[in-house]
């Protein structure tokens, strides 16, 4: 897809689909209205017979054949106060949408000329990129027959209101274009079977990417390198799993290498069976997104290869499957974590913990600037913020708060929970040094507490993706985040 920025009426731009919006009020937006009356009065007359509405996100396509376009898509953009850069995303994923789905080899939006509450050139072109790849996005279908069909949309322009504000729109549409590069990703790894997308192919997939870009070296660890750093934690998740487990390190290079990185922890859990603590069947196909995390640090890796982003990065995917075996870990046992602290597993079912915390002791070795650890780690997170927003919790009430703002500007949003010290206390234990899981009370928030033992030191956060890492019911399928929130992170990191 390209995409490019411009400026100027609607009536003098040629493009094979002009996409322009209208109210709820039935009001023409600018160069609706433009564009309306070079038609002779066309969009106007169907608001006038109720046939365009102005419902947010409802569309019809045109056929105007003679003029500068040869369509028309009239979006709806809703309630004409309160236009913001949430319903913004949100009328351009359906315009996007319904240009995939037509024969329009080009387009171009002329929704980002209106005001959007709270924003700017930069974030419309953005998140205008972001949602064309993000609608044009096809999952990697495993059938014997019917591939899905690709769009036709090959080219993206966004007009701006003012001429001068369109080079940082072209910015915005360059970020946004990474961003849907990296979220494709992220969408394609997750939403493979477990069956194929295994710890290993996930080492492949980093060799691949470095093989891509210049700016990214990938390292894989195998088991043998893992018992010789002593991650008996992580060890004591794959035991279970004749599919061998991989570490896998990705480090992109935007900047001198004496720069501190920042590193990107992710959780990849390629299947969660629960272990011997088995999980029950209704659902269960869904812990193939288990590695949402780990997916999502390659695609924020991805995106900032492509963008050039000018810091380093170094991503570290601890990656395995959990299943019951007769070798497999059992309640009650005792581990050696890599930071030498003991933990007595309860319930074999809480893994994510047990992998994420010998990567972060892992992670010290890279004198980060900040840690980031992203899982899909508990379903205490999925009752406490459902869908709509991934939960953060950190050592560092600033960079909590940098990340909340991250995820608000790129409408991909994320809420602090409190780690209090009263909370740690739930993890106390008999035989070792703390356990691996206790009550149904606060899950999200003890399973930060968790991690929290292995990061002293470290300017830390976790993001808990559990309910905003895939959608479920008919429109199953992972959702690409919390790749903006990251991205948009990385890309305002000062
Ligand atoms: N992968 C799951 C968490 C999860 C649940 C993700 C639902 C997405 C949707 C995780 O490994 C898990 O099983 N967590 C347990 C922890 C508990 C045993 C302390 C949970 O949330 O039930
Ligand atoms: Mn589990
Ligand atoms: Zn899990």
């Amino acid at each position: 897809m390209r995409f490019h920025a411009v400026s100027g009426s609607a009536t003098r731009q040629r493009t094979d689909c002009a996409v322009v919006g209208i109210f709820e009020s039935g009001a023409l937006a600018t160069a609706t209205a433009q564009l309306d009356a070079a038609l002779g009065g066309r969009i106007s007359r169907l608001v006038k017979r109720g046939d365009l509405r102005g419902k947010a996100g409802e569309s019809s396509l045109l056929d105007v054949e003679g003029g500068p376009c040869r369509r028309v898509l009239v979006v709806g953009l809703g309630r004409k106060d309160g236009f913001d850069r949430r319903r913004y995303k949100k009328v351009l994923l359906a315009a996007a949408a319904a240009l995939a789905k037509s024969g329009a080899r080009d387009a171009i939006s002329y929704i980002s000329q209106e005001p959007v509450e709270g924003t700017d050139a930069y974030y419309k072109g953005r998140l205008a990129a972001e949602a064309v790849g993000h609608a044009l996005y096809r999952v990697p279908v495993i059938r014997s027959s019917r591939k899905p069909k690709e769009a036709a949309l090959r080219s993206f322009g966004v007009s701006v209101a003012e001429r001068d504000q369109k080079k940082d729109a072209e910015r915005g549409l360059a970020h946004g274009h990474g961003i849907a590069v990296g979220a494709a990703l992220t969408r394609d790894l997750a939403n493979l079977p477990a069956n194929v997308c295994t710890p290993g192919y996930l080492g492949k997939q980093a060799r691949e990417m470095a093989r891509e870009h210049r700016s990214v070296r990938a390292q894989v660890l195998g088991e043998p390198e893992l018992r010789r750093l002593k991650m008996g934690s992580f060890l004591s998740v794959t035991a279970g799993s004749d599919e061998p487990a991989r570490m896998i390190v990705l480090r992109y290079q935007g900047a001198a290498a004496k720069q501190a990185p920042v590193v990107l922890v992710g959780k990849g859990v390629t299947f969660d069976s629960g272990g011997i603590s088995l999980k029950q069947p209704v659902g269960m196909d869904e812990m193939k997104f288990d590695m949402t995390g780990a997916a999502s640090v390659f695609g924020a890796i991805k995106a900032a290869a492509e963008i050039g982003l000018p810091i380093n990065i170094v991503g570290i995917v601890p990656a395995c499957e959990n299943m019951p075996n007769g070798r497999a870990t059992k309640p009650g046992d005792i581990v050696h974590s890599m930071s030498g602290q003991t933990i007595e597993v309860i319930n074999t079912d809480a893994e994510g913990r047990l992998i994420l915390c010998d990567a972060l002791t892992y992670a010290r070795r890279f004198k980060p600037a900040v840690v980031l650890d992203i899982a899909t780690l508990t379903g205490a997170c999925v009752i406490a913020l459902g869908a709509h927003l991934s939960a953060v919790m950190s050592n560092d009430a600033e960079l909590a708060t940098e990340i909340e703002e991250a995820g608000r500007r790129a409408e991909d949003r994320a809420w602090r929970m409190p780690m209090a010290e009263e909370y740690h206390e739930q993890l106390k234990s008999n035989f070792a040094d703390f356990t691996n899981s206790c009550g149904r009370e606060a899950g999200a928030i003890t399973a930060a507490c968790f991690l929290a033992k292995f990061t002293d030191g470290l300017r830390w956060a976790h993001l808990d993706i559990a309910g905003t890492a895939y959608l479920t019911g008919t429109k199953k399928g992972s959702t690409g985040r919390p790749v903006p929130l990251l991205v948009d992170f990385l890309i305002n990191r000062r």
